[in-house]
């Protein structure tokens, strides 16, 4: 006797069908939007290397937050430029610092009515460049650093941030951060860690989006991009020392390790579609290459599909905005 053919074709053979099946989706929700907001502008500007992008003014910035927020983002990431910048990034626990006026600017305008999150790092506000403060011999200072981190997450804090992003690779970091804020009385402010950050040159446009100085790299802190069990145990660390969500970055080229992270984690997982991520994207669409919309929401679908409960992307207000408004017929099958 023959043995039937058996038939996965059975199930694709209909949209309606396919959509019966469909495992994983896009929703707005679960996307998060990174936003960058520039001291002393007068105008937006845009980033050359991150077509669409911009870094904001404060009105501005209120205005594109409000925006996605109407759509349904699921929430906000903040990333302040200072004017000035010097060795300690003092700029970056002044409470009238650019990031910690616009994020009070952000939750007056916007109360609960999103996740406003900050990332907690001193990069943006060093004139190294480097994410902590140096020591005499030029080398990235653990321990010093932690209290600088310590200092700005009061300023977060106190300035309405939901959930802030400690994204230095710091050894302590969250233990350090979330000691300081439960004793300043800050206890239902979140830490969304960023737990598993490979030193990556997927960061590249990223470093045009913030004036950042840096010369040289960060792989004295920030993990091999060959290692994945390091994954494993950077991720016991921040649980251990109170991480409320934890984060994979960069996205794409580290799906594995996002899979692995979410298959043990009893905390949700972020993913980061970073700066170079997207400016592949842009690029080869720009060229014709690839169809732009499409490779967006698959490549946000991905991430969902290796198990990430939120994603942060750069083209978080722009999907919520499609998804809003009913994806058009030939991309039905993201939503
Ligand atoms: C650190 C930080 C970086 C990014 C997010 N937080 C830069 C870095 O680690 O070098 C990169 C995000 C991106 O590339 O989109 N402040």
């Amino acid at each position: 006797m023959q043995r039937p053919v058996i038939r996965p074709r059975r199930l694709r053979a209909t949209a309606p069908l396919r959509s019966l099946v469909r495992e994983h989706t896009v929703r707005a929700q679960d996307l998060v939007l990174p936003m960058f907001v520039r001291e002393g502008a007068r105008d937006p500007r845009p980033i050359a290397s991150m077509p669409g992008v911009v870094q904001h003014t404060e009105d501005t910035l209120v205005a594109a937050a409000v925006e996605a927020v109407e759509r349904g983002v699921g929430g906000l990431m903040l990333f302040g430029i200072p004017e000035e910048k010097d060795a300690r990034g003092s700029g970056a626990d002044d409470p009238q610092g650019v990031l910690n006026r616009a994020l009070a600017r952000l939750r007056r305008e916007l109360g609960d009515d999103t996740v406003l999150m900050a990332d907690l790092c001193l990069d943006e506000f060093t004139d190294h460049g480097h994410c902590g403060v140096l020591d005499d011999a030029g080398r990235v200072d653990n321990d010093a650093t932690l209290e600088r981190y310590g200092a700005m997450a009061l300023a977060q804090a106190e300035a309405g941030a939901h959930l802030l992003g400690p994204s230095g690779m710091m050894d302590g970091q969250v233990a350090a951060v979330r000691e300081v804020l439960d004793q300043a009385g800050h206890r239902d402010v979140g830490l969304f860690a960023y737990t598993v950050k490979y030193a990556s040159s997927f960061y590249g446009p990223f470093r045009e989006a913030v004036d950042s100085s840096l010369q040289g790299d960060r792989r004295t802190y920030q993990m091999d991009p060959g290692n994945l069990r390091e994954a494993l145990h950077e991720l016991e660390l921040d649980l251990a020392e109170g991480a409320d969500l934890v984060m994979v970055k960069p996205g794409l080229p580290y799906l594995d390790v996002l899979r692995a992270v979410a298959e043990v984690s009893p905390v949700p997982v972020g993913a980061y579609q970073v700066s170079g991520e997207y400016a592949m994207i842009e690029a080869a669409a720009a060229q014709g290459w690839i169809e732009r919309d499409r490779a967006v929401l698959e490549s946000l679908l991905s991430f969902r599909r290796a198990g990430a409960t939120t994603v942060l992307t750069y083209y978080a207000s722009e999907v919520a905005g499609w998804l809003r408004d009913g994806l058009p017929e030939q991309l039905a099958e993201f939503s």
